[in-house]
C-alpha cells in the first residue's frame, strides 16, 4: 500500500490520480489479479445514440453489464477495472449547465475516478477497498466522512438494500450512516441502461461535528465524492426495471472535488487543476485577479465568469479533440451554447477582446495533456473550430445584447417578454438559456411559454412553406416543378463551379462549406430576409451532406448557417437536370 498522506496536504491532482489507479492495480493482488487499468474512454460517445456525451465511466462499459460484450473480445474477459474517465455532464439527464459557476463544485467536464468489478466481487470488498483508500491512503479522517444507502422502495419492488447498510456499520459510526431514497440512493445512466442501488461517501469540509442533517442538503461544506453502485438492474425502454444476470460494482468519484477535499480547498476551483487557467484568463483578458467569490459577494460576477470561462474552455478542448463539432443540433448544440456562454462571460464581464477563448485551448492541453496525450494531437484543430465559433457567435453578440437591453430597459424585476427571446435565438443565435441566465442577473424572468410558442409557429411555418411549395410542384415564377435546365449548367460551368463533394449525404454530420455559386437573377439576401419566397433561389456549395433528389427518392430539407449565425431554411436538394454533379439547395 502506497504510504499514507499526511491530511490536508498541497498533494498535486496528478499525484492523486496516480495514487488510485496505483492502489487498484494492485487490488485484491498485483499484476493478473490487480484491476486492469483501462484508458478513458472518449467524451464523445460515437457509437451510443442513447448518449449526448459520456457521463460516467461505466458507460464504456455498458455492454458487459447487459451481458453483450462480444465473445473472446478484450471487454468479454475484464473481471476488475480501474480508469479516470472524461466526463461532460450538460444536457441529457445529468445536466449541471446552469450550475457551473455558481457554485464551487458544478462543472460541465470532470474526470471521473471508476473502480469496476463484472460480476467479480462485490459490496463487501467494494466498500472495504474505498474507506481503505480515502483514509488509509489519502488520510481523511474517517469521523468526517457519512455513507448513504438505499432505503428501498416497496412501490417499485426494490429492498431497502440493508447489506450495504451492515458493511458500512463495519467501518462508520451508527451516527454516519444514513438511509436515502430514488434520488440520492438508486443511481441510473440515462432514460435506458445499467442501474442499480447505490452508496454514496459524503465529506464534511467543516469537522468536528455531525454533519448528518447536512448530508444531500445542497451545504457546499458537505459534499459527495464517490459512489458506489451495485448494478444488478437495466432500465429498459418504457421503463421497466430488468434484472440482469450478474451483479456488479460501478464505482465514481469526481477528481476535482477529491483534490479540493486532501488540498483542504474550500472549492475545486482553488485547486491546481483550475489555478493554470485562472492566470491564462487573467493575462488574456486583462481582468482583475480571481478572488473566488460567490453569489450576492460576487457583485460584478467577475469570480463567476472565471470559473464558467476555466470550465467551459476545458469542455470544448476535450470535446473537440474526441472529435463533436458545435452545431445546431443534439450534442454539438450543446457545446454551441457552452461556448457561447463562456464568449458572453469572457466579453461582457471580462472585457475579453475577441478571440480570447481560443487562447485557452493549449493552457487546458499544457496542463491536462500529461494523462490525456490526445489533447496534443491536434490542437491546432480545436483552435480553428473554437476561434471560428467564437468569431461567428462574436459578430452577433453586440446587437444582441444591445437588444437585449433595449427590451428589458434599466429595469429589475417582471418580465423579458416571450417576443425578445424569440428574436434572440433567431436571428442573433443567443441560446434561451443564456436569456435566461441574463434575465436572472437583472431579477427578472423570461416569458418562457411565449418563446416556446414562438418557436412553435416558426417551425411549423419553415415546414409547411416548403411542403406546399414542393407538394405543388411550383417553382421558378410560380408554375411547373422546379427545373434547372441546361442554361444553369451552362452557366455554373461558366462560372468555374465545380463538382459538389457530396460524400457526407448519407448521415447526418454536419458540414462545414463554402457558398460556390446563388443560382437567381435577384439579391438573395434580400430575398431571405423578405421571408416570403415566391421564386426559387437555389444555392451551390462546394462540399453538402444534403441528398438531392434522384430517382423518386425526395431531396433533403435542412438547414444552412451562415458564419454570422444566420440561417436558411432548405426546403428540398436537386440536381440541376442532366447533371449529378451538382447539388443545389432550395430555400
Ligand atoms: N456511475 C456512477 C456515477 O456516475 C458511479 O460511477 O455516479
Amino acid at each position: 500500500m502506497p504510504a499514507r498522506s499526511t491530511f490536508p496536504s498541497p498533494i498535486p491532482a496528478d499525484e492523486v490520480r496516480r495514487l488510485f489507479v496505483e492502489f487498484y492495480r494492485g487490488k485484491p493482488a498485483p499484476g493478473a489479479g490487480g484491476h486492469a487499468v483501462v484508458p478513458s474512454s472518449p467524451v464523445v460517445p460515437h457509437d451510443d445514440p442513447t448518449l449526448l456525451f459520456a457521463n460516467a465511466g461505466m458507460n464504456q462499459f455498458k455492454p458487459i453489464f447487459l451481458g453483450q460484450a462480444a465473445p473472446g473480445s478484450a471487454l468479454a474477459g475484464l473481471k476488475r477495472a480501474v480508469n479516470s474517465q472524461k466526463c461532460i455532464r450538460a444536457g441529457g439527464k445529468h445536466n449541471d449547465l446552469e450550475d457551473v459557476g455558481r457554485d464551487t463544485y458544478h462543472h460541465t467536464f470532470f474526470e471521473m475516478l471508476g473502480t469496476w468489478s463484472f460480476g467479480d466481487y462485490y459490496k463487501k470488498e467494494s466498500i472495504a477497498w474505498g474507506m481503505e483508500l480515502l483514509t488509509g491512503v489519502y488520510g481523511i479522517p474517517a469521523e468526517r466522512l457519512y455513507a448513504t444507502y438505499f432505503r428501498g422502495e416497496p412501490e417499485a419492488g426494490l429492498e431497502p438494500d440493508l447489506e450495504a447498510r451492515d458493511l458500512w456499520l463495519g467501518h462508520l459510526p451508527a451516527s454516519n450512516v444514513l438511509p436515502g431514497g430514488f434520488k440520492d440512493n438508486f443511481w441510473e445512466m440515462g432514460e435506458t441502461g445499467p442501474c442499480g442501488p447505490c452508496s454514496e461517501i459524503h465529506f464534511d469540509r467543516v469537522g468536528a461535528r455531525n454533519a448528518a442533517r447536512l448530508v444531500n442538503a445542497g451545504d457546499p461544506n458537505v459534499l459527495e465524492v464517490w459512489n458506489h453502485v451495485f448494478i444488478g438492474f437495466n432500465r429498459e425502454e418504457g421503463g421497466g426495471l430488468r434484472a440482469l444476470p450478474a451483479r456488479h460494482i460501478d464505482t465514481g468519484m469526481g477528481l476535482e472535488r477529491l483534490v479540493s477535499v486532501l488540498q483542504g480547498k474550500p472549492s475545486n476551483y482553488d485547486t491546481d487543476l483550475f489555478t493554470p487557467l485562472f492566470m491564462a484568463i487573467e493575462r488574456i483578458t486583462g481582468a482583475r485577479p480571481y478572488m473566488g467569490r460567490l453569489g450576492a459577494q460576487d457583485k460584478d460576477n467577475i469570480d463567476t465568469a472565471y470559473r464558467v470561462i476555466a470550465d467551459h474552455a476545458r469542455a470544448l478542448t476535450f470535446a473537440l479533440t474526441d472529435g463533436a463539432v458545435p452545431s445546431n443540433e443534439g450534442r454539438g448544440y450543446v457545446l454551441r451554447r457552452i461556448l457561447r456562454r463562456a464568449v458572453r462571460y469572457g466579453r461582457q464581464t471580462l472585457g475579453a477582446k475577441p478571440g480570447f477563448f481560443a487562447q485557452l485551448v493549449p493552457v487546458v492541453v499544457e496542463r491536462m495533456g500529461g494523462f490525456f496525450p490526445e489533447l496534443k494531437q491536434n490542437p491546432q484543430r480545436v483552435m480553428d473550430v473554437v476561434r471560428e465559433e467564437e468569431e461567428s457567435f462574436g459578430r452577433t453578440l453586440e446587437r444582441g445584447l444591445r437588444l437585449f437591453e433595449e427590451a428589458v430597459g434599466g429595469g429589475g424585476g417582471g418580465q423579458v417578454p416571450g417576443e425578445v427571446a424569440f428574436k434572440l435565438h433567431d436571428t442573433y443565435g443567443f441560446p434561451v438559456d443564456l436569456t435566461q441566465l441574463m434575465a436572472e442577473e437583472r431579477g427578472m424572468r423570461v416569458d418562457l411559454g411565449g418563446y416556446e410558442r414562438l418557436m412553435a409557429e416558426a417551425k411549423e411555418k419553415a415546414r409547411a412553406g416548403s411542403a406546399g411549395r414542393f407538394a405543388a410542384g411550383v417553382g421558378p415564377g410560380g408554375g411547373g416543378p422546379l427545373v434547372l435546365g441546361p442554361e444553369a449548367i451552362a452557366q455554373l460551368q461558366r462560372l468555374g463551379v465545380a463538382r459538389t463533394d457530396d460524400v457526407d449525404k448519407y448521415h447526418g454530420r454536419e458540414v462545414r462549406a463554402t457558398v460556390r455559386a446563388i443560382y437567381n437573377g435577384e439579391n438573395f439576401d434580400e430575398h431571405v430576409r423578405a421571408g416570403n419566397q415566391t421564386r426559387a433561389v437555389g444555392i451551390v456549395l462546394d462540399r453538402t451532406n444534403f441528398y438531392a433528389s434522384s430517382g423518386g427518392q425526395p431531396g433533403d430539407m435542412g438547414l444552412l448557417e451562415a458564419a454570422d449565425g444566420r440561417r436558411v431554411a432548405i426546403a428540398g436538394t436537386i440536381h440541376p437536370e442532366g447533371d449529378k454533379t451538382r447539388v443545389v439547395h432550395v430555400p
